[in-house]
């Protein structure tokens, strides 16, 4: 950031909220189709209202590839922006308004530690030819490409289960980062043992695993997790099951698995919309995933008669994914139409083609 812009932002952080809605509406009809904002499905209801495009992270890295803007203006989280920096065209530009957005299970992983474990693994076996890395989106640009170097492949929470087939059609094992939990659910889904799952603990030699152990496992699920998503516990449901036996639950595959075995549907935050939606009228609803999105559906199924009840009494929102709020998203858009772009995301140029060699083996099987 310039110093230019930063004084710039300085005068933003106290602008009131009304204010900075009419500047965002004013600013998007000013850039008209040189802008697109896209929203994923968690950003808090003042800036998801402005986004043009909206969904979970496989459709909104679909619409950021088709995307003809020449900015495209991402409200999610890091990895997002550059998911959108790496399938867009050169030309175009992909901006994160605030830099502090980041997730924090994607930091759980990094290439340091990944590449450690292939050549700890390479001790037992040939990782190259027997392991395919499978890094979830939720991810650094430098893992994706990673994983198309090594013959791997990015997935997401819409796909995962899909990408493990073509993993274990590739080569015998997989090495799945940085959501243990997703690894396991969809491996579960599959029919693969908890003996054949293993945790991989990337502060420990070997993972923390013996030869017999790396030697049994179909999948080496990485020590990581979403603190959003670990908050959910079984006994929420159970509870809610007792006073509402009629009821429904849906959770968020980063859930951990008591809390996705106990659930009636498990899936992405686009499924999790849209099975609610396609339910029939006055059905009661527990569901397992971020606050903001939550209380969005609420509202809009209200007048369906349907329920719809977040899993647990705490408040368990991304704190990153809202670190976006209206006050940086008139920032950058004033920006660009001063010429002035805020916030760029790029992904350098040898990581940029790799990963993009794995989020297309992605696109292709999904
Ligand atoms: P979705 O793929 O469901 O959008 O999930 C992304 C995410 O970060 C959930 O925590
Ligand atoms: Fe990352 Fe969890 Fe936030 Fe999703 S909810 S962006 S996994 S920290």
């Amino acid at each position: 950031m310039t110093q230019a812009t930063a004084v710039a932002f300085e005068q933003y952080s106290e602008l009131d909220d009304t204010d900075c809605d009419a500047r965002i509406v004013a600013a998007k009809d000013a850039l008209q189709e040189r802008a697109i904002i896209l929203g994923h499905h968690y950003q808090r209801a003042d800036v998801y209202k402005h986004a043009d495009l909206t969904g979970d992270s496989l459709k909104l890295s679909k619409l950021a590839g088709q995307a003809k803007a020449q900015y495209i203006v991402f409200c999610g989280v890091h990895f997002m922006a550059e998911v959108a920096d790496i399938l867009s065209q050169p030309e175009q530009v992909s901006i994160l308004p605030d830099m502090a957005a980041g997730c924090s299970m994607a930091d759980m992983a990094n290439l340091a530690k990944v590449e450690r474990a292939w050549s700890e693994l390479s001790e037992v076996l040939d990782p190259d030819q027997q392991v395919t890395p499978v890094t979830y989106i939720n991810s650094a640009a430098d893992l994706k490409a990673f994983c198309g170097e090594h013959g791997g492949i990015v997935c997401t929470s819409s796909n995962a289960r899909r990408i493990l087939e073509w993993s274990f059609a590739q080569r015998r094992k997989v090495l799945f980062f940085p959501d243990q939990h997703l690894g396991r659910w969809s491996g579960h889904t599959m029919g693969i043992s908890p003996e054949q799952m293993q945790v991989w603990d990337p502060d420990e030699w070997m993972g923390g695993l013996t030869p017999e152990q790396i030697d049994a496992a179909r999948i080496l699920l990485w020590k990581g997790h979403c603190s959003v998503h670990q908050m959910f516990q079984p006994q929420h449901i159970l509870k809610f099951r007792n006073q509402h036996p009629d009821g429904l639950v849906i959770s968020h595959p980063e859930c951990r698995f008591e809390v996705c075995n106990l659930s009636d549907y498990v899936g992405s935050t686009e499924y999790i919309i849209e099975t609610i939606r396609e339910a029939p009228a006055n059905t009661r609803w527990l569901v397992g995933t971020e606050l903001n999105l939550v209380n969005r559906i609420a509202e809009e199924f209200r007048p369906q008669g349907k329920i719809v009840q977040f899993m647990s009494p705490l408040v368990c929102m991304c704190s990153t994914m809202n670190r976006i709020d209206p006050q940086h998203l008139a920032w950058c858009l004033e920006n660009l139409l001063d010429g002035n772009v805020v916030n760029r995301i790029q992904v350098p140029e040898r990581d940029k083609a790799l990963a993009r060699t794995a989020l297309q083996r992605m696109l292709d099987v999904s």
